[in-house]
């Protein structure tokens, strides 16, 4: 059901959970002053309860009340890529966000969205948490008919449109005094050099330790049809093929295009609906070119395939 942004920032205050566009995916809110809608955002998504939500907040003022300190180059990354698809995992004043939100951690995640409506409606209604609007473990949402699709028709949704970057943000966060990814996302690894001095490291643990974003380590992006990755289609082969449009592929295959091979944005934007194209239309397997560069943004779009392969 789509609503209007003056219904979504009542409901919110309310204590209701809603869909939000973002500029990266669809994110399901509720107010960070609201633990019993944010329980509910678990469990409408069936996300397990040691998965934490990241906090989306409209101004640097506004984070800084739940910060306990700032790292070198905090400064540098926020005014860099905020607004906009980078979320910084930094230890937090933990009485100011309820621990359902950060699954019991001393961290939170933050991020100040560039979507225009997701800032108006920030403005409205303060901080809220949101995880991507899908059920768990499912492609995420960039369209509002992927929310209604998951969530049912009457769901309310405040409708922005097809999210731009289609991908979920890059998460960093400070070890050891330095800051690493851990999550692949809308902004390249690459891009972070000016600003830092250095291109972060992926990393996905510290040394035997828990994993560094608890998200990782559950099923994540996966239709239900299944997906085999290939580098080199043979010729003969047949079956569907989500592909390139600016390739020929063997003339027997249902070609499903997710744009452009020169053009890892658009391919970023059409990923998810592509995804869940395959089972709207009942198809159980499916090939994936996968023959594209392993750098910049196609680092997450084959990081993403990789996971969605293992669903
Ligand atoms: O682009 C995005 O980040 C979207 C939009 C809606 O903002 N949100 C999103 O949320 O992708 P979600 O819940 O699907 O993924 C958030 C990831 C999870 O893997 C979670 O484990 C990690 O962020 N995360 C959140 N808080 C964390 C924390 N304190 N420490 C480590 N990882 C954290
Ligand atoms: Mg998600």
């Amino acid at each position: 059901m789509r609503i209007s942004l003056q219904h979504a920032a009542k409901a919110l205050l309310n204590g209701q959970v809603v869909a939000v566009p973002t500029e990266t995916v669809y994110g399901l809110a509720a107010s960070i002053t609201r633990p019993t809608a944010i329980a509910r955002i678990f469990s409408i998504k069936g996300r397990p309860a040691s998965n934490p939500l990241i906090v989306h907040l409209s101004s640097l003022t506004e984070m800084a009340s739940y910060l306990l300190a700032c790292p070198e180059g905090f400064e540098a990354l926020a005014e860099a890529f905020w607004p906009g698809p980078l979320t910084i995992v930094l230890p937090v004043n933990q009485a100011k966000i309820p621990a359902i939100a950060r699954a019991g951690l001393e961290t939170a995640g933050f991020r100040i969205p560039s979507h225009p409506l997701a800032l108006e409606l920030l403005h409205h209604t303060g901080p809220l948490v949101m995880p991507s609007a899908n059920v768990s473990g499912k492609p995420s949402a960039t369209a509002a008919e992927h929310v209604e699709f998951d969530f049912g028709a009457d769901f309310p949704v405040l409708d922005g449109s097809c999210c731009p970057c289609g991908l979920e943000s890059t998460i960093l966060t400070y070890v050891a005094s330095r800051w690493c990814i851990i999550r692949l996302g809308a902004i390249p690894r690459e891009s972070f050099l000016p600003v830092l001095g250095y291109v972060p490291e992926i990393v996905t643990k510290e040394a035997g330790q828990k994993p560094l974003c608890p998200g990782q380590s559950f099923r994540h992006y996966a239709p239900k049809a299944s997906l085999l990755l290939v580098k080199n289609i043979q010729a003969k082969t047949c079956g569907t093929l989500l592909g390139f449009a600016d390739r020929t592929y063997p003339a027997g295959m249902q070609f499903i295009s997710l744009g452009s091979s020169t053009q890892p944005e658009e391919v970023a934007e059409n990923l998810y609906a592509r995804l869940r194209e395959l089972d709207l239309r009942h198809i159980e397997q499916a090939m994936v070119d996968m023959n594209f560069p392993q750098e910049g943004l196609w680092l997450t779009i084959a990081e993403r395939l990789e996971r969605a392969a293992q669903g």
